[in-house]
């Protein structure tokens, strides 16, 4: 019997991945090497995840707060981004990843989002996994986009507010069709969800791991799958 076949994997796994800057903090170098370690291990990670039987990733790679940190890291993080996925696309889509970019476009650099939509143009087929890149991500602004555009079909006459349902709800979010997520996964030690699908997350068990992200391989990923698995998840029920 194959690993996967005695635990109860999760479909949806969301994660943070936290922890490159102290990573390379530790060993004298500057956090843009971090940025680039950590980019192997989320790649080494969504081939493991395929292999482990999850159909959905979603990678938290820049939020809408990340705008914070310095014009320099800011720069690399555009310029990077626009590299990681012009250079990926073709082993992912090798692989059946489909790639789906969640995010607002104001203030993205105009070449990463073209990546972005190159990727999920290749890639839209594919039905292994689902790679959700969060880019330009924060589950405050999906929601206030998603009342924004509900607010102008109601004013339109499209929707009545009577009829407003948590299914109207999710028709409005970024991606309507992601799955709830199942393991919310943050790497480095920090326990908190720093605005993180919050909608798609309610019911999400929560794994946080005492490592870097740069230090994350396949066998913990697992060691986090095996902790889920122990969880009893009730939705609510007695
Ligand atoms: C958090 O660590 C990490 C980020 C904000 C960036 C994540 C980006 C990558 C892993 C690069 C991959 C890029 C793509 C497009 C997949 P931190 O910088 O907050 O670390 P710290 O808390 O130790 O300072």
């Amino acid at each position: 019997m194959s690993k996967a076949s005695k635990i109860e994997v999760p479909q949806h796994i969301a994660i943070v991945m936290d922890g490159n800057g102290r990573w390379a903090k530790e060993r004298g170098l500057a956090r843009t090497a971090g940025h680039e370690a950590g980019e192997k291990v989320l790649f080494d990670l969504v081939e493991a995840a395929i292999g482990f039987g999850v159909k959905e990733l979603s990678a938290y790679a820049f939020s809408t707060e990340n705008w914070k940190r310095t014009p320099e890291e800011v720069k690399f993080l555009m310029g990077y981004s626009r590299d990681v996925l012009r250079n990926r696309r073709d082993r992912l889509n090798e692989m059946g990843v489909k790639v789906q970019w969640i995010g607002r476009p104001q203030r993205l650099w105009k070449s990463v989002i073209e990546e972005l939509e190159e990727a999920e143009k290749l890639t839209k087929k594919n039905k292994v996994l689902t790679l959700n890149m969060c880019v330009n991500y924060g589950g405050r602004a999906e929601l206030v986009d998603a009342a924004t555009a509900l607010a102008r079909d109601v004013k339109r006459g499209k929707v009545k507010p009577d009829s407003i349902t948590e299914k109207t709800i999710e028709k409005y979010l970024y991606a309507p069709k992601m799955r709830d997520v199942d393991m919310f996964l943050r790497s480095s030690g920090e326990q908190r969800t720093s605005n993180f699908l919050p909608w798609q997350s309610t019911y999400a068990e929560f794994v946080f791991m005492d490592v870097l992200w740069p230090d994350m391989t396949p066998a913990l990923l697992w060691k986090a799958i095996e902790e889920y698995s122990c969880r009893d998840r009730r939705f609510g029920k007695a």
